[in-house]
């Protein structure tokens, strides 16, 4: 298949829109730049348009897809919006929030991939917002990644995964944050949080007191239950193994410099994943450093989490080394991300 890539530069441009909501009209898919990371899309109230989503991606059918909304009147879309639930929709709306909600019927099983339950989000990103208010439908799309890849925050490694398997693929710079959107739960009572985001436990705690969270606190080698159906999948997975060493700073500095020496000695391909302040001290011949920004930005670091992991790929490391962060805020998010693509491959010091 023959994709169309078009990158905009300093302004969108409003006709690549319209070309691109004609694809997505007859049936077609086509990768788009959100806030949070690039989406591969598809008309959500068409199922063979949104079979083509799977196919592209080599996603497991039973993970189902959230749909992108541009107007926060979704009442034709799900059965009934609690009113805390429209609190939060007047807080994060259009931003980096899904929430699941039973589904009316309009919404095909493809798309909620058989559950009666869908996810909904309104992204604030303008070529998002524009493209579904011209396709006037949802847009259902998971990220433009290969399915176990690290998702796309730009669109170039949009065209690494997706030429030729899409009919359409638009740019728009990097995404502002980075990581995939916080998801809650409002189909189930309490509700719950079941992937951490750009939009906190905490931040969702001062609208909704009542929201779980139970990621099961993952010690070395045990695994979080997955709630959201993709969790369960290896995810974000860079080519080379990954272990995060988590602990006190110093111990953690000592312990990546005394595997850095043992892995010296076998001849590999070191790489090591850590704030721009640690760069000093890891980085030697043997050693590819690449940096996260400032452990004084979490938000930084987030943002650059992704592309990060997908840069020790095109660099061919044998071997991956990570410092932990602190799980709060959007810590929470960044570790959740880091440790499924290492495979729960932790060393505590
Ligand atoms: O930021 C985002 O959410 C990006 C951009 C493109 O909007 N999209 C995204 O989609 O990350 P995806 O498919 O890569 O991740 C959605 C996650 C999956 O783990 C899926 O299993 C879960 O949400 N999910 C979707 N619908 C669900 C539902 N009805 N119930 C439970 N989990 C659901
Ligand atoms: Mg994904």
């Amino acid at each position: 298949m023959d994709t169309i890539k078009y990158k905009f530069d300093d302004k969108v441009n409003m006709s690549m829109i319209k070309e691109a909501a004609k694809i997505l009209q007859s049936g077609g898919i086509v990768a788009f730049p959100t806030e949070t990371v690039y989406g591969l899309g598809a008309d959500a109230l068409q199922p063979d348009a949104v079979k083509k989503i799977f196919a592209a991606k080599g996603r497991p059918q039973d993970n189902p897809l959230i749909i992108h909304v541009a107007d926060k009147d979704i009442s034709e879309y799900v059965t009934d919006v609690p009113e805390i639930a429209k609190e939060l929709m007047d807080k994060f709306w259009p931003g980096p929030l899904t929430i699941i909600f039973r589904k009316n019927e309009i919404i095909p099983e493809e798309t909620s991939a058989g559950l009666d339950t869908v996810g909904v989000r309104m992204p604030s990103d303008e070529v998002a917002h524009l493209l579904i208010k011209e396709l006037k439908h949802p847009i259902a799309a998971p990220s433009a990644n290969i399915s176990g890849k690290p998702s796309p925050t730009n669109f170039e490694r949009c065209v690494e995964d997706l030429d030729g398997k899409v009919d359409m693929i638009i740019g728009y710079g990097d995404s502002v944050v980075g990581l995939e959107s916080t998801i809650v739960d409002y189909s189930v009572d309490p509700p719950r949080l079941l992937r951490p985001g750009f939009v906190t436990y905490e931040e969702l705690l001062q609208v909704d007191p009542r929201i779980l969270y139970d990621e099961a606190k993952t010690k070395a080698g045990e695994k979080e239950i997955p709630k959201a159906p993709g969790m369960k999948y290896r995810h974000y997975a860079p080519k080379a193994p990954l272990f995060i060493i988590l602990g006190q700073k110093d111990k953690v500095k000592s312990k990546i410099i005394s595997l850095i020496e043992l892995h010296k000695k076998e001849q590999k391909r070191i790489g090591v994943l850590a704030p721009t302040e640690r760069r000093s001290d890891y980085e030697g011949e043997e050693v590819h450093f690449i940096s996260l920004g400032s452990e004084a930005d979490s938000y930084e670091m987030a943002r650059n989490l992704f592309e990060g992991l997908r840069k020790f790929d095109d660099l061919n490391v044998d071997i991956i080394l990570s410092e932990g962060f602190p799980e709060e805020g959007i810590g929470s998010a960044i570790m959740n991300r880091l440790k499924k693509a290492s495979g729960y491959h932790i060393i505590e010091v």
